[in-house]
């Protein structure tokens, strides 16, 4: 398909929307992505036509489901190229993922060792890692971000050691939008034997992503990011790991056989996915990532590249503007500022004529704390945005400086 922006707006009903009476102009799509018509329609066909529990049922829908859940699996192995479909575990989204990497990593961390994560993580990349440190008495160590908005390489490649443990960090920052070049970071972490776990929640909807390219140990992501349902993630991992990894929830499923002695656990995946998973989030998820597929990533990412570029000289024309992440590498994420007036209120304003940015911290405070700035006014970016919208954005922030000036 080529790349029709009418079309694709008209696939998203809440576009349609109108905010204080005025149309919306939805650009916190770091925050979670609408969705397409394609997306609620499979969440509306699972429950209407064949919802059941998956693996555990002889009867024909649970049969159905069981299948349907299983090739999601499969799908969401294809989209993101896994060699085995084995290594990817669903769970509840990005978050849950890392959590998930962290606390089985408990068993492998002794006092003394190394953490590495950088200093634009989000809080779920960073907290976990933070607390598996401290229950292991390890230490953890942050690659510092540049001026740009760019990792700090040298002093990567001074951190780097055989003590490190496991490398933690995003794709692309959630605040900056800076793209990072983690297949060269993977293959510096592995001269060490250290395996790397990549945070791709804000690259998934963005970029192609080839986790057998890239080479990492672990990627996850959530699907609401990426025009999917919310409640449902995924972790890669690579079946050598995913075997040797501890399961992190313990219950139904996840078992290979209990006794009142001792429970054996399941193979890969499954060991990690205790409970009854989100069956209708991973249909929806597969109905998000055929959406992106059908569109092609590369076009998306193309015109949000245009977008961006529109947007920042737009925005640079505005007096004591302040982009905060001006890597050359960079995806559909601008975070400013103006002059001394704090983002709540420019947020605030902007949402009474209908635009939704985000404002704050972005769940990266010490990241907004290494730039000694209260946070930041952060627009970010969907396939579904037009230039009439930044207009219009751009517009309304200006009636905004006016009013607070
Ligand atoms: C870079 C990054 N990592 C992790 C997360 C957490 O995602 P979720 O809340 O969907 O688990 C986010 C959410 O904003 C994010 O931007």
């Amino acid at each position: 398909m080529g790349f029709n922006i009418d079309k694709i707006r008209a696939d998203f009903p809440i576009l349609k929307r109108k905010v204080y009476g005025k149309q919306l102009v939805y650009f916190d799509n770091g925050a979670t992505t609408h969705k397409p018509q394609q997306v609620i329609d499979s969440i509306v066909d699972y429950y209407s036509n064949f919802n059941s529990n998956v693996h555990r049922g002889v009867h024909k829908l649970s049969v159905e489901a069981t299948t349907a859940f299983e090739d999601s699996r499969k799908y969401v192995a294809h989209f993101i190229n896994a060699e085995d479909d084995r290594e990817i575990v669903f769970t509840r989204g990005a978050t849950e993922s890392i959590n998930l990497v962290a606390n089985s990593f408990l068993s492998l961390i002794n006092k003394g060792d190394e953490v590495l994560i950088t200093s634009i993580e989000h809080h779920s990349n960073l907290v976990p890692w933070q607390q598996l440190c401290e229950k292991k008495n390890a230490k953890l160590k942050v690659v510092p971000v540049s001026d740009d908005g760019n990792l700090d390489m040298e002093f990567l490649d001074n951190m780097l050691s055989e003590k490190v443990k496991i490398f933690a960090l995003s794709h692309i920052s959630n605040v900056l939008g800076t793209i990072n070049p983690i297949k060269e970071i993977i293959a510096k972490a592995h001269k060490f034997g250290i395996p790397v776990l990549i945070d791709g929640a804000q690259a998934i909807a963005h970029l192609k992503v080839d986790v057998q390219d890239l080479d990492c140990e672990f990627y996850c992501f959530s699907a609401h990011k990426a025009y999917g349902p919310m409640g449902f993630g995924v972790l890669y991992g690579k079946k050598e790991w995913l075997t040797r990894l501890q399961p992190y929830q313990y219950g139904g499923e996840m078992i290979s056989s209990v006794s009142l002695d001792k429970t054996t656990f399941n193979e890969i995946p499954y060991k990690f996915e205790a409970g009854t998973p989100n069956v209708s989030g991973a249909l929806a998820t597969v109905a998000a990532l055929k959406y992106i597929k059908n569109i092609g990533i590369d076009n998306i990412a193309k015109y949000e590249d245009d977008l961006l570029e529109y947007a920042t000289e737009k925005l640079l024309e505005i007096d004591k503007m302040r982009i905060i992440g001006t890597s050359s590498e960079k995806t559909a994420v601008i975070s400013f500022l103006v002059g001394d007036i704090h983002p709540y209120d420019i947020g605030t304003l902007l949402d009474q004529m209908g635009v939704a940015v985000r404002t704050g911290n972005h769940c990266a405070q010490p990241l907004i704390d290494n730039y000694c700035i209260p946070g930041t006014i952060r627009a970010s970016f969907a396939v579904y945005n037009s230039k009439e919208e930044v207009d219009y954005f751009i517009e309304a922030l200006k009636k905004s400086l006016a009013m607070l000036a």
